[in-house]
Formats: C-alpha cells, structure tokens, sequence
C-alpha cells in the first residue's frame, strides 16, 4: 500500500518524508490557499519545491472547468516536472481531459469522486489514479469506506489498473480499514500517518526496557 501525504505544507511533507515511509503527495486548491500559496508563477514554483523534496508523484490540481483550459493548465503543469500527476475533476469535461491526458502517456488523478459509478468512467478514462473521498462521505452519514468496496470489486472484475487513492481520509482507522480492503493508496494528514506508530503498550514496555536496563547497568 502506498501512502500519500496531503498537504501543501513543505514542513509537512519533510516530516513525514524523513520518516522513510513516504510515496507521494496530493494537494488541492484549498490545501495550497492555506498555506497561503497564490497568484499562478507561486504555485507552479511550489509545485517544483515540494517534487524537490519527496521521491514518488505530486498531484496537482488544474483550477479550470472548461475542457480548453483543463488541457492547457494540465500540459503546463505536466511540464513542470516528471513526478506531477494532473488532477482532474470527475465532471464530463474532467473524465474527457483524462481520456485525452492518459492517451498522450500523462499521468491522471481524477478527483471528487463518490460513486462507484463515477470511478468507473474514471478508470474507462485510462485515469492513474481515482479518488474517493472517504471522509467527507462518513461527514454526511455514508459509509465511505463501503465506496472503496465497491470500487475495489468492480476494478478487480474487469482488471482495471487505476490505482484507488483513498482521499479524505482523516485518521488512522481510515487507513488500517483501507488497507483490509486493498485500497492501493491512501492520501491523509500527517497526523494520521504518524498516529499508526502509537499504541500506550510500546510505551510502557519502552520505559520497562529502559528501566531493567538501566538498573543492571549502574
Ligand atoms: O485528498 C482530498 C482531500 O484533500 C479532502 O480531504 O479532509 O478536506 O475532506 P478533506
């Protein structure tokens, strides 16, 4: 399982990049106006910095909604640097956009996506990866991690080798359901991906350790 970090924030990415269990990561045009990144030679250049600090693909989303101007933000984007994955949104003019990126060999993550109907098209698009949001379906009752079922079977069925990136995910259960499921990825906060090293039992059993240790070594 791969796991993503989804943030702009390049402490953020070092941090959970250092920890050695990094892949890749997602932003969003709301993650990247929270770090406070604006105006487009600012956010292209922020692109560059955070492909620059981790190995594996960066998702960067086009602002766009026509089909012209998905495919010419996506090509700039593309271009920046070989990690970049353009992130599309599942609208008609986001799944023709895949369609027409994933034929010229361009990596896709289409985003927004929360039926299994839509990550179908999604994956018929020849998209890389699709993107459920999990958390904001649990947000409004919905079983999200029930849509990473579905998906899952419905890719298996036929063989489709979009990867499902399970988005929105906002804590550590998310991610140790996902990976029962077999999503492929999961893209979360730092937090949660940090959260997986606790458990109150290591740290008692670590100051026993210490302690023994330190007693039959004065
Ligand atoms: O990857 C999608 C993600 O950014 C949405 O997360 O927590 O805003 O629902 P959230």
């Amino acid at each position: 399982m791969k796991f993503f970090i989804d943030t702009a924030n390049l402490a953020q990415i070092e941090e959970a990049q250092a920890l050695g269990v990094l892949d890749g990561v997602t932003t969003n045009p709301s993650l990247m106006a929270k770090e406070g990144i604006t105006g487009k030679n600012n956010i292209l250049k922020h692109y560059v910095d955070i492909c620059n600090l981790v190995d594996g693909d960066v998702s960067a989303e086009v602002n766009a909604v026509d089909y012209e101007g998905m495919i010419k933000e996506g090509e700039e984007l593309a271009d920046l640097h070989d990690q970049i994955v353009v992130k599309l949104p599942l609208t008609k003019e986001g799944i023709m956009a895949c369609k027409y990126f994933s034929d010229k060999g361009i990596k896709t993550n289409v985003t927004l996506v929360f039926s299994a109907g839509q990550a179908l098209l999604a994956a018929k698009a020849g998209a890389t990866y699709v993107s459920p949001f999990i958390g904001r379906l649990d947000d409004v009752s919905t079983d999200g991690l029930a849509l990473i079922e579905d998906i899952r079977l419905i890719f298996d069925n036929y063989g489709y080798e979009t990867e499902i990136l399970a988005a929105s995910v906002r804590h550590t259960m998310h991610i140790i359901n996902c990976a029962k499921i077999g999503a492929d990825v999961i893209t979360g906060p730092l937090s949660a991906i940090a959260g997986l090293l606790k458990h109150p039992l290591t740290d008692i059993g670590l100051a026993q350790f210490i302690a023994d240790f330190e007693k039959g070594n004065k």
